[in-house]
Order: C-alpha cells, then sequence, then structure tokens
C-alpha cells in the first residue's frame, strides 16, 4: 500500500510526495561550489552571533560549511570549543584518539597508528567516518581541523550524503531499500595479538538509516579489505551504482584543501583524502573530533 502521509519521512520509500517535496528542496538548496560552503570567522572559539548562523544555515542545507580563520597555532581547544558552540557534545573516543577524544592526524613515524591509514601520507577513499562503530556510537558530527597543511597534496573530496542518497534512489528505489538492510554491509572482527582475542566483533549495518529524529544517516566505505557486502544482486547493483557516481563525480561533489586555520564542519558526510607529501617545513597535522550529535539545528 502507497501512503502518503502529511508529515511522513521523506525517507519511506512509500511515501512518493512527500520525497518529491523533499528532494526539489534539496536540489533547489545544494550549493553547487565549495566557495559558497565558506564561512570566515574571526575566532572559532568565540564566533558571533553572524558567524554561527551562516555555519549552521550551510550545514542546514547542504550538512556541511567550511570555516577560515586565522587560528594557525596548535590548540586542541580550537576544535573543541568551535564544536560546542554548535551542539556537538559527546566526543566519541576511539581507541587512536588522544586521552582528551581528539585525534591529531599526522602521519604516525612509530606505533600502532603507523597500521591505520589517516596515519600515513597515503590516500583514503570515499567513507563516512565511524563505520566501523557498534549504532550506539554512530558518529553523527564532526569537525576537522587544519593546524599545517602538507608539503603538496590531502585534498578532499565531499559529498553530502542526502544528495548521494537522492541520487541513488532517482537511479533506482530499489538501491535503497537494498542499502537499508540491516545486514548490507559488514565489517568483520578485528582480532589483535597471539591471543586471538577480538578487539571488536564482526559489525553489521545498514549502510542507509534514519535516526529518532528523523535524519538521515549513511554508513560507508569504498575499500574493498576488510569489509563484506550482503551476497545477492540487488545490493551488489546498489553498491556498484554508489562506487560510480562517487567515482565519476556530481555536480554537488565538492573538492578542496584544508589550509592552515580552516576547517569542516559537518554531519559525517561522504568524503575522501587525497595522498600528501610532508617536508620538514611543512608537516600535514588536523584535529579530528568526532561526535555522537548532530550539527545544532
Ligand atoms: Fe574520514
Amino acid at each position: 500500500m502507497n501512503v502518503n502521509l502529511p508529515g511522513a519521512s521523506p525517507f519511506d520509500l512509500d511515501n512518493h510526495a512527500g520525497y518529491a517535496a523533499w528532494r526539489s528542496d534539496k536540489l533547489r538548496l545544494a550549493p553547487r561550489s565549495l566557495e559558497e560552503l565558506v564561512v570566515e570567522v574571526d575566532d572559532p572559539c568565540a564566533l558571533t552571533a553572524q558567524e554561527r548562523s551562516a555555519i549552521l544555515a550551510r550545514c542546514g542545507s547542504a550538512n556541511m560549511a567550511i570555516y577560515v580563520s586565522d587560528r594557525r597555532d596548535a590548540d586542541k581547544e580550537i576544535p573543541r570549543r568551535l564544536a560546542l558552540q554548535l551542539g556537538l557534545a559527546t566526543l566519541d573516543d576511539n581507541y587512536l584518539a588522544d586521552d582528551d577524544g581528539i585525534s591529531s592526524l599526522s602521519v604516525a613515524q612509530a606505533g600502532t597508528r603507523r597500521e591505520f591509514i589517516p596515519y600515513t601520507d597515503r590516500a583514503i577513499s570515499w567513507h563516512t567516518d565511524g563505520y566501523y562503530n557498534p549504532p550506539a556510537h554512530t558518529v553523527r558530527g564532526m569537525i576537522l581541523h587544519c593546524v599545517a597543511a602538507a608539503e603538496s597534496g590531502g585534498d578532499n573530496r565531499l559529498l553530502d550524503h542526502e544528495l548521494a542518497y537522492l541520487l541513488l534512489r532517482d537511479e533506482n528505489p530499489e538501491f535503497i531499500r537494498a542499502l537499508s538492510r540491516p545486514d548490507a554491509m559488514t565489517i568483520p572482527a578485528r582480532i589483535e595479538g597471539d591471543l586471538d582475542e577480538v578487539a571488536r566483533p564482526d559489525q553489521p549495518g545498514p549502510v542507509f538509516s534514519i535516526d529518532d529524529r528523523g535524519f538521515l544517516h549513511m554508513r560507508y566505505t569504498a575499500r574493498t579489505r576488510s569489509i563484506v557486502w550482503r551476497d545477492d544482486d540487488g545490493t551488489r547493483a546498489a553498491v556498484a551504482c554508489l562506487e560510480d557516481l562517487l567515482k565519476r563525480g556530481t555536480p554537488w561533489t565538492h573538492q578542496g584543501r584544508l589550509e592552515s586555520g580552516m576547517g569542516l564542519i559537518c554531519n559525517n558526510v561522504l568524503h575522501d583524502r587525497s595522498a600528501f607529501a610532508d617536508s620538514p617545513e611543512h608537516r600535514r597535522l588536523l584535529y579530528r573530533a568526532r561526535y555522537f550529535q548532530r550539527i545544532a539545528g
């Protein structure tokens, strides 16, 4: 039965009218250039009312904003205090984060971190953050603050996950159904050490889900290692279509590089990172703060 209840979720595949209205608003408001996402701020630690509303407006329409500031010092209070002003309060304390829950992303010279791609200078394929987290630790909001850019490279591409959903649903609503199954994408258990200790159990989950406030969440990685897709034709076709649109690019795929003092604020949108090269004078350092909340508003 097709139900078109007023107020029903546009993400309900049976809600054709609701989806059509949401879709037309989304496309009308979606920024087509990176510049439209940029907000200049004087001090990220103490936003003016105008700066804050400019950031919230962009996050409202595009799920992301980029700020430009003169704060080039290495101070983790910058992302932490910025986040608090935007309703991001509870940090995802992943085990590689520093003691304060904010990760310092730079090329690791030694230790466990060297085994993890964010702490190398290699490219990172399209993903949303925390895709391997259990549902209780869903990463909904994120800030990436750049202290220092690399000598070369280290660009990000960005795509609002709601637009990825829209493009897939326009192509074939069955793609959405396949990617919304609770076992669409499984991250196999991570085993550590000689004792075969399970550091993290198998983590199955959907790619697309709707949270209890009605917002769309996306859990995705384009990695092919350490990931198991549901073994059926529908899932394979949906994943192929998503991979293809990420690879080809869309009118709403943005590309740029965070320079010192700049940062990305987002509702965990799709993003990647190109490889980079450090020099003694230009060692890339980004602070990454992941939150269980979405950005306010
Ligand atoms: Fe990421």
